[in-house]
């Protein structure tokens, strides 16, 4: 019989000393299904399975079949599985918005982890925010936990094109606005994107906080990229329950490995891949629940890595070709190899990060380019600060050609760019007005969204990627600038201002901007400036603030009085003194 590097905490509850077969009582009340009262007198570790996977979170649905191959896992590895629900996150479902349950999750699984009789656990992702919600409550209680994604979706087809999820609906709905196409083929473009189980195939925030995930030394090797219903697939669920036993004796826990020099890694190969700009918000609430402090240098580091990755939304492909190319060990492969991560950092296996990526290069150029021939140099976030407000992030990947030709190729300014701001107030007055004559808007126009930011919303959303009035698509414009206190999509390509805190409704400079300011970007220098008088700042600043809706539910009003700004992670202030939670002896 193995012996645990610490006790199990389960014998807490099964075995504590003095108190008569505590394992039938247990068993009595509500654990009698499939196990045994030997079983629970073992000594067996018990592993909780955190399934993500429900109808309301189908991008995690997969996870309901993979659960039945991590339990065969566990059970063989001489552990008890349980398994049970985390509230569910579907981000294009959920109104108002999928954030305001990353949080909600998260509070959820510290009381179900904290609460119950789990000795480790495997948090089971997908889908956006299931990531970082997961990762946040495994840091507060601080036992053994392993990731386990369901991967993406297989490469959609259209019309002989690979069509990536959610890239394909933005750059259809440009066509769309251009007449270019008819709202059936539209329809059979956006459908034709998602063709089986899986989140986004493409490199959006699911497959990056996936690759994060992994990155971070949270994920057997190679775990993140493999598409849902690859075989490969259920065998590293298997694996994963076996590991997950193995944590649990070993006791690795995620304070062990959420390390600093492991967020710094994080923000490096977010740069690679180039992954979505809500990794900003999501590493900044892991790192933070994990007692780490990142600064807007250390994304600033990010920003001067090249993007290696040929993905959509930044590139060509999608998650099969990637998980083809080597996925992310073959990027970590490349980050090492120029010393521009750490891969003496510890991992769930045990072994380090370089040890698990070793020999895994990459077998696929034109998916993984090299380091010294990227795709894009300089390629991370930029962040920006201004009179409008302290923090914002421009994800630089996605500039195009014609943008950068357009708005940042002046001689003698480049990478500066002034516009003449459109204001809206949030997205139902931007889609009421933005076809309207009378705001005439033109190439000179930068766009502007406030109320989107986590108080304004509440909870913040991914509406920034704001798309030209319809007379501009047919002239040919694609993309204006655009600038918000709202996130967006990480499938989107557009190279928008996002993020911005505070935000509006937090007090923030956006809240005293008006349509007609002109409104300056430098890129050189990191800044984003209205250029108003601060006398005419002062007076506006007395006028009443742009219009909030009042809360709707109770969870709404909640997270609005305890969560910070998007620069801060959005996380909710008041956690982040509970960490380790897991050591204090239960309560009986
Ligand atoms: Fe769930 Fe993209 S919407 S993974
Ligand atoms: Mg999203």
């Amino acid at each position: 019989m193995r012996t645990p590097v610490r006790p199990f905490r389960s014998r807490e509850w099964f075995a504590a000393p003095g108190r008569s077969d505590m394992a039938a009582l247990y068993l009595e009340r509500f654990m009698n299904y499939g196990i045994t009262p030997q079983e629970l007198r073992s000594g067996r570790p018990i592993i909780g399975i955190a399934q993500s996977g429900s109808d309301l979170a189908p991008c995690n649905r997969i996870h309901v079949e993979l659960a039945k191959r991590v339990r065969d896992g566990i059970r063989d590895a001489g552990g008890i599985a349980m398994e049970f629900p985390l509230h569910p996150i579907f981000e294009n479902c959920r109104r108002p918005t999928a954030a305001l349950d990353r949080n909600l999750a998260y509070l959820g699984l510290v009381e179900i982890l904290n609460g119950y009789p789990i000795d480790a656990v495997v948090l089971t992702t997908g889908c956006d925010k299931t990531t970082p919600a997961q990762v946040m409550a495994a840091s507060t209680v601080d036992i053994p936990a392993i990731v386990l994604s369901g991967g993406p979706m297989l490469d959609g087809w259209h019309d002989g094109e690979l069509v990536g999820s959610g890239t394909v609906i933005w750059r259809s709905r440009r066509k769309l606005g251009a007449g270019e196409i008819t709202e059936d083929e539209f329809l059979d473009a956006a459908t034709a994107s998602a063709p089986s189980a899986g989140h986004c195939n493409t490199m959006g925030t699911a497959s990056t906080m996936n690759a994060i995930a992994e990155g971070l030394g949270l994920s057997l090797p190679g775990c993140a990229a493999i598409p849902a219903p690859y075989r490969e697939r259920g065998q590293i669920a298997y694996e994963t329950g076996v590991r997950a036993v193995e944590m649990a004796y070993e006791d690795i826990r995620p304070s062990s490995i959420l390390t600093r020099q492991a967020f710094l890694n994080a923000i490096a190969l977010t740069t690679a891949i180039g992954g979505s700009s809500n990794a900003q918000p999501h590493i900044m609430a892991m790192a933070r629940h994990a007692g780490v402090d990142i600064t807007p240098e250390d994304w600033m580091v990010g920003y001067d890595l090249p993007l290696l990755v040929n993905m959509q939304p930044a590139g060509k492909y999608l998650g099969e070709r990637f998980h083809r190319a080597g996925g992310v060990p073959a990027v970590l492969c490349e980050l090492l190899a120029k010393g521009k991560i750490d891969g003496g950092v510890p991992t769930v296996t045990g072994r380090t990060l370089a040890e698990n990526v070793a020999g895994r290069e990459t077998r696929d150029r034109d998916v993984i380019w090299p380091y010294d021939a990227p795709l894009k140099k300089r390629a991370g976030f930029l962040v920006l600060k201004g009179n409008l407000f302290d923090f914002a992030i421009m994800k630089t990947s996605v500039i195009s050609d014609a943008f950068r030709a357009r708005y940042l190729s002046r001689p003698g300014e480049e990478n500066i760019f002034e516009g003449r701001a459109i204001v809206f107030d949030g997205s139902d007055d931007y889609h009421h007005r933005i076809n309207d004559p009378a705001l005439n808007i033109d190439e000179d126009c930068i766009l502007v969204i406030r109320g989107a930011g986590v108080l304004g919303w509440p909870g913040s959303a991914e509406v920034v990627n704001m798309q030209p009035p319809d007379a501009l698509l047919a002239r040919g414009v694609q993309s204006l600038p655009t600038l918000g206190d709202g996130r967006q999509s990480g499938t989107s390509d557009s190279p928008s201002i996002l993020n911005a805190s505070p935000e509006s409704a937090g007090g923030g400079g956006l809240a005293w901007l008006r349509t007609g300011d002109r409104v300056r970007v430098d890129l050189n220098r990191g800044e984003c400036n209205a250029l108003v008088e601060p006398g005419e700042i002062e007076r506006r600043k007395a006028e009443p603030a742009p219009p909030v809706p009042a809360s709707n539910t109770p969870w709404e009003e909640l997270y609005r009085e305890k969560t910070g700004q998007l620069a801060e992670g959005g996380v909710m202030e008041m956690a982040l003194k509970y960490r380790g939670t897991s050591e204090k002896p239960p309560r009986h």
